[in-house]
C-alpha cells in the first residue's frame, strides 16, 4: 500500500530544474549521449532532457536483476543494449534510484567497454545507507532514507510507475 508521499510534484520539478542547470553548465564543449536505464528512469529522463539547452543524443539500456520485488540479488543481465556508438562520446547515465549500487556498477562496466571519452552518472534519488558497491554519482536529485518508494517511474512488481509523485510503499497493509 501507499504509505506517505515522499516527493511532491512541485519538489520534483524543482529538483529536475536544478539538475538540468548543473548539467547545462557541464555540457559545454561535450559530445553528449544521455543513456536512460529502462524502465524506471524513463519519466525522469524525459523531464530532465527536455530542460537541457544543448542538443544531446538519447539512448536506452535495459538490465534486469533477479531477486524479490523489493531487493535485488546482485545478478544483473543485459536485456536491451544501446543502439548508438558511444566510442569517444561523453556519456551521461541516467538512473531513477541508486540503492545498493550493484546495477550501476554493472551498467558502467558495460558502457566503459565501448570506450566513451567520459562517463558521468545522474540519479534522481539515492539511498546512501544501502550502498554495497562504491559507485560515483555525479549529479544527485535527492538523498532518501532506507524506504521503498514507487511512482515517477519506480515500481513495485511493475505497478505504480505512472504515479506523478513519489510515495513510500509497504507490502503490509494498515
Ligand atoms: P541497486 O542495484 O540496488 O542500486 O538498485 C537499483 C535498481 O533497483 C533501481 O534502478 C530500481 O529499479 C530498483 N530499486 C531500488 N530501490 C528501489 C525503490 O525504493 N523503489 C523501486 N525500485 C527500487
Amino acid at each position: 500500500m501507499l504509505k506517505r508521499r515522499v516527493v511532491a510534484k512541485a519538489e520534483l520539478d524543482n529538483i529536475i530544474e536544478r539538475l538540468a542547470e548543473e548539467l547545462n553548465r557541464d555540457l559545454v564543449a561535450k559530445d553528449p549521449v544521455f543513456v536512460g536505464i529502462l524502465k524506471g528512469a524513463v519519466y525522469f529522463f524525459t523531464a530532465l532532457t527536455q530542460r537541457l539547452t544543448h542538443s544531446v543524443v538519447v539512448d536506452f539500456i535495459q538490465v534486469s536483476s533477479y531477486g524479490s520485488s523489493t531487493n535485488s540479488s546482485g545478478t544483473v543481465t543485459l536485456v536491451k543494449d544501446l543502439t548508438v556508438d558511444i566510442a569517444g562520446k561523453d556519456v551521461y547515465v541516467v538512473e531513477d534510484i541508486v540503492d545498493t549500487g550493484i546495477t550501476l556498477v554493472d551498467v558502467l562496466a558495460l558502457i566503459a567497454a565501448r570506450h566513451p571519452r567520459s562517463m558521468k552518472v545522474v540519479a534522481l534519488l539515492s539511498k546512501p545507507s544501502r550502498r554495497q558497491r562504491e559507485v560515483p554519482v555525479d549529479f544527485v536529485g535527492l538523498e532518501i532514507p532506507d524506504v521503498f518508494v514507487v511512482g515517477f517511474g519506480l515500481d513495485f512488481a511493475e505497478q505504480y510507475r505512472n504515479l506523478p509523485e513519489i510515495w513510500e510503499f509497504s507490502e503490509e497493509g494498515g
